[in-house]
């Protein structure tokens, strides 16, 4: 049974609360915009798809019962709504991308006089809805080009060992999961020897969320301290990592959870092949490079506590950035629903796909 983490049916919303997992399973329900904003900025929900799918959600959950004057006034709601959950997290493009093509949706519907108010309305909700199924269906995709690519460069008979950091599964996404997708993937196919996953300090997404997938998957599994991971590559032979993206720059540079800068240089150092997974919804073709990429810092409580337990010694200073940028020159390969592209071709891949699909919608 995979974990179902976000639970959406005719305007209700739950989520499962994951500040308390990996002890406690509890779903939390979300009343609307209010409840997703800050659900995403507590961490209640995190993984760049999962946050897009939440807020949106959370204003179909809104406005669902909800009457309006206009189709004007209703654009404007959509509007101003969607650009307040945008403000919730900084760094993952996920939300941005998912805000920017609601607008476009709704200013196109409002528009349009043959379109009347009803069916603006129920046209949004289904596009907020729609992203549930759509995210399960891309992460397989995913999934698939991964395995196929990494088990490419490997003999028939080997299995492998593969390395992860954060939570990119079903607690990340819709269901499957990007990186995790890929694992889950390599393992359906008999070829995943083992697989190791990071603590992920300060908030542990590895040690709470990710080994609380593999132990419930029942995946050949080794959690790993974050500093563990040179000598894993010297003592264990593993041959690729595998992460998620929260944001992907035209040129390849990949902001994700703070951490797998390093692990890219090790997996260098090491001739490890190093992939970031990511749906397209993940890639920001508007900024050229990482360096245009905001990278949120979090409060110093998650660094001095675990729990109400202060780990760390009173008054010293704390720097808690929770993400950092991986150059592109690092990264083997960047796997999407649509293929794997190096960094070098990803632009281009892209445009040339979108001007396929608009190709393909016109006839
Ligand atoms: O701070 P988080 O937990 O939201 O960070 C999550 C990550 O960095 C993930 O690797 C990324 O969002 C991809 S999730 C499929």
């Amino acid at each position: 049974m995979t974990l179902e983490a976000i639970i959406y049916e005719n305007g209700k919303l739950k989520i499962l609360d994951q500040l308390l997992l990996p002890s406690v399973s509890k779903y939390i329900t979300i009343e609307g915009v209010k409840d997703g904003w800050n659900a995403i900025n507590k961490m209640q929900v995190r993984g760049a798809p999962a946050i897009a799918i939440v807020g949106s959600l959370s204003l179909a959950v809104e406005i669902y019962n909800e009457n309006f004057d206009s189709k004007q006034s209703f654009k404007q709601e959509i509007e101003n709504k969607l650009n307040y959950l945008v403000s919730a997290r900084p760094t993952a493009v996920n939300m941005k991308i998912a805000a920017d093509d609601l607008t476009s949706l709704v200013r196109e519907l409002a528009n349009d006089e043959a379109v009347t108010l009803h069916e603006l309305k129920s046209s949004f909700l289904k596009s907020a809805e729609r992203m549930l199924a759509k995210d399960i269906s891309d992460n397989k995709a995913i999934g698939k080009c991964g395995a196929d690519e990494i088990l490419s460069n490997v003999p028939a008979d080997c299995a492998i060992k593969i390395l992860t950091h954060c939570n990119t599964g079903s607690l990340a996404t819709a269901g499957y999961g990007t990186a995790l997708g890929v694992i889950r993937s390599v393992h359906e196919r008999s070829r995943l020897e083992h697989v190791y996953c990071t603590e992920t300090r300060p908030y542990n997404q590895g040690a709470r969320l990710t080994a609380y997938e593999l132990v419930h998957d029942k995946l050949p599994a080794t959690l790993i301290c974050d500093n563990m991971v040179a000598s894993l590559f010297k003592h264990r032979c593993v041959s690729a990592v595998v992460v998620g993206a929260d944001r992907v720059a035209a040129n390849g540079d990949t902001a994700n959870k703070i951490g797998t800068y390093q692990m890219a240089v090790v997996a260098k150092h090491h001739g490890a092949s190093f992939y970031v997974a990511a749906p397209l919804t993940s890639i920001d073709l508007t900024i050229t490079s990482g360096g245009c990429i905001t990278i949120e810092e979090r409060p110093e409580r998650e660094m001095t506590h675990i729990g109400e337990l202060r780990i760390a010694a009173p008054g010293i200073a704390c720097w808690n950035p929770a993400f950092d940028v991986t150059p592109a020159d690092l990264i083997t390969g960047i796997i999407t629903e649509k293929g794997v592209f190096k960094p070098k071709e990803l632009k281009d891949k892209i445009t040339e796909l979108a001007a396929t699909e608009k190709k393909n919608e016109i006839l």
